[in-house]
């Protein structure tokens, strides 16, 4: 790239730099993930965590793949957005005592750290099938429905597991 010629000119280049962002991103979710198994009390709640720990290593195989598809060594690039998202959840654990409060709120945590996947994924997706990329769209949708599914797991986890009725009594 010349001096002032800008990273990204092409929707391809768009396309690339998205998936090198969301292959940061569940990078560090691996490791932000152990540290709130370690804190959460529920058991229901640390077995979720666990089981997306493990689909959260199977994405980035199937990121890997998607790289290679497309003709490109994986790499990621620094995620301003998930490093926040993971930095304001160490914030707000280090800052509450009740561990049924904190259980409460590694689920909120991690349900904005799915949702956030959930948007990437979508868009990743949609630009993946425009360009024409059918053969990486079926990695990426593998992995946006394990995201919504991890998703769907938190809400029973909170709502139906107990975490926020014990949060709150
Ligand atoms: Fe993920
Ligand atoms: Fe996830």
């Amino acid at each position: 790239m010349g001096l002032f010629s800008k990273e990204i000119q092409s929707f391809d280049d768009l396309l690339l730099h998205g998936l090198q962002d969301i292959y940061y991103a569940e990078q560090q979710i691996t490791k932000a993930l152990p540290k709130m198994i370690d804190k959460a009390t529920n058991r229901d709640l640390a077995t979720a965590l666990k089981n997306h720990l493990e689909e959260t290593n199977n994405q980035i195989g199937r990121l890997d793949q998607v790289f290679k598809k497309l003709g490109q060594s994986p790499k990621g690039t620094t995620c301003p957005a998930i490093d926040g998202l993971i930095k304001e959840a160490d914030e707000v654990a280090s800052e509450i005592a009740d561990k049924e409060v904190l259980d409460a709120a590694l689920v909120a945590s991690a349900q904005a750290v799915e949702h956030y996947e959930i948007a990437r994924y979508g868009t990743l997706i949609a630009w993946a099938e425009t360009l024409g990329h059918d053969d990486i769209v079926r990695f990426l949708t593998t992995n946006l429905n394990e995201e919504q599914a991890a998703d769907t797991k938190l809400n029973t986890v909170a709502l139906r597991k107990g975490v926020n009725r014990k949060a709150a009594s």
